[in-house]
């Protein structure tokens, strides 16, 4: 009974930590930031990468991640800098939303598709 209860508990727990990311990217700027990286993230094929797969996680905030420097006073992203790491996808519009974005090195990687015309 008591492992029972315990199953209960932890379902709960993953559905509100599952939720409380999803809503988190239902809000403007802050939050599009984190949907903008999410968007990146499921773009780029990462069964051979579980570091990314891992750090790019919604149980960290995005300015920890991997890669990701983020504007100090607005928390927002700034810098994404994903250069040799082996990385394959393309680069989805959702990037374009990162309107702090100031730099972006994806060298020696394969990532193909259109930069976003926000970026150029
Ligand atoms: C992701 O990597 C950064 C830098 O190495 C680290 O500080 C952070 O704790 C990692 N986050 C997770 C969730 O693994
Ligand atoms: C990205 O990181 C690499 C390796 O750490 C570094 O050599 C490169 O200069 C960085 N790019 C930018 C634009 O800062
Ligand atoms: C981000 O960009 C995509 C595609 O360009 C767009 O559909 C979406 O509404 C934008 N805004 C947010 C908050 O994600």
């Amino acid at each position: 009974m008591a492992k029972h209860c315990f199953l209960v508990l932890m379902f709960m727990l993953l559905l509100h930590y599952f939720m409380s990311c999803k809503l988190a990217t239902s809000k403007a700027t802050f939050a599009s930031d984190k949907s903008a990286l999410l968007a990146f993230k499921s773009s780029m094929n990462l069964h051979t990468h579980e570091l990314l797969a891992n750090n790019w996680s919604c149980s960290s905030s995005f300015c920890n991640w991997i890669g990701v420097t983020c504007d100090v006073l607005h928390g927002r992203v700034k810098a994404l800098n994903l250069s040799n790491m082996g990385l394959v996808g393309n680069v989805p519009p959702e990037l374009g939303n990162l309107s702090f974005l100031a730099k972006l090195d994806l060298r020696n990687n394969r990532f193909y598709g259109e930069l976003p015309i926000e970026l150029h």
